[in-house]
């Protein structure tokens, strides 16, 4: 297949326009019956309430039709009220304000945006550890667990160091992410979705399923956040050891997923049947793939692109629904392995990095993390 990304803007556009005037101020997840239901009104801190307003946010940067602006705002109003109860809240406030406040104040340079994101980042700080040096996960009974989707959480406090010319945050993300290369990924590159650490030694105690098939199995999602996060943290920090990290990472989700056309399993060590796919790992490590070619020497560059090129290829082969009367354009996400009500449906954030690696393709995105 020939790659016509200009094309798929198109479609890309025409889908999400005509979603913009079905939902109106709506927060989209996954559609039931071929449309979205409204996040605002099913729970309002949802940790993927952001992603709707973030691929609105990279379009408006692509295009500068107010449309997507307008639109992006209402999640941005939702976030706020989810600040002000507070208790929804947890690690996946990055993903929530990075893809809302903190992109209109990049984009804008709104004072009230830029507050919300500070806001944001010192309630992610405020969950870190010292015992054992890692922002925890989730709320309730669980202060020893630390998950590896925590890392595409941390440029919160990157940008917040910037902003504010203050070292702390940096610190606090950079702690978080050794913690991540000691307990989390495995010698393989491969990684475990939790670990439950002793919260007051910080000593690791078990590796819980999660939403892979098994404790010790792959779940590619978490594949995903590994590579894309650890990419980030050099990113942010220019530290050679996150960049080996995220190729090691990177060179386990590319054997893996060349297995299966370019198409990842759920989890990678899953028993043969099911087949269970998970696009939106796909679209994320493509991301992730995509942002490693910018960061490695020229000699290496085309092994990171050329197969996140392959992935977005194989995704807009098969995968893609451009029908604008219904909702969702990336088919066969999947929430968890084995999930009776999410398996191989449309989900928002499977959208949003494949709107990210499209627009990465064509030089017109914005870097959100
Ligand atoms: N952060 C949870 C997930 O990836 O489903």
């Amino acid at each position: 297949m020939e790659l016509n990304l200009n094309s798929v803007l198109a479609k890309i556009e025409a889908k999400l326009q005509a979603e913009c005037g079905r939902l109106g101020t709506a927060i989209p997840y996954i559609p039931q019956n071929g449309h979205y239901v409204d996040m605002r009104e099913e729970n309002l801190s949802w940790w993927t309430n952001g992603f709707w307003a973030g691929m609105l946010w990279q379009l408006y940067h692509a295009t500068g039709n107010e449309l997507y602006r307008k639109t992006a705002e209402y999640s941005e109003d939702a976030m706020k009220q989810a600040m002000e109860q507070y208790m929804g809240l947890h690690h996946d406030v990055g993903f929530q304000l990075l893809h809302t406040a903190v992109a209109d104040y990049r984009l804008t340079g709104k004072p009230e945006a830029r507050v919300m994101g500070l806001h944001g980042a010192n309630l992610l700080a405020g969950r870190f550890n010292p015992n054992g040096n890692y922002i925890r996960a989730w709320n309730k009974d669980m202060p020893g667990w630390m998950i590896i989707d925590c890392l595409m959480n941390l440029p919160l406090l990157y940008w917040a160091g910037e902003e504010l010319d203050d070292p702390r945050y940096g610190t606090i993300a950079e702690l978080h992410t050794q913690t991540v290369l000691k307990s989390l990924i495995r010698e393989d590159g491969s990684c475990h979705h939790i670990v439950v650490k002793n919260p007051a030694t910080g000593e690791d105690l078990e590796y819980p399923a999660g939403q892979g098939y098994a404790s010790g199995s792959s779940w590619s999602r978490g594949q995903s956040w590994a590579v894309y996060g650890l990419a980030l943290a050099f990113h942010h920090t220019g530290k050679t050891e996150y960049l080996n990290a995220a190729k090691r990472a990177a060179h386990y989700f590319i054997a893996n997923v060349a297995a299966t056309g370019y198409v990842s399993l759920v989890d990678f060590r899953a028993p043969k049947e099911p087949v269970w796919y998970d696009t939106t790992a796909t679209a994320c490590a493509a991301c992730g793939l995509l942002e490693i070619a910018e960061l490695v020497g020229e000699a290496e560059k085309e092994l990171y692109r050329s197969n996140g090129l392959r992935m977005i290829e194989a995704l807009l082969a098969g995968h893609c629904n451009w029908n604008p009367e219904e909702d969702g354009i990336l088919q066969n996400g999947t929430v968890d392995y084995g999930s009776k009500t999410a398996t191989h449906v449309p989900i928002i954030y499977g959208d949003y990095f494949l709107v990210e690696a499209v627009l990465r393709v064509l030089k017109k995105d914005f870097l959100i993390w």
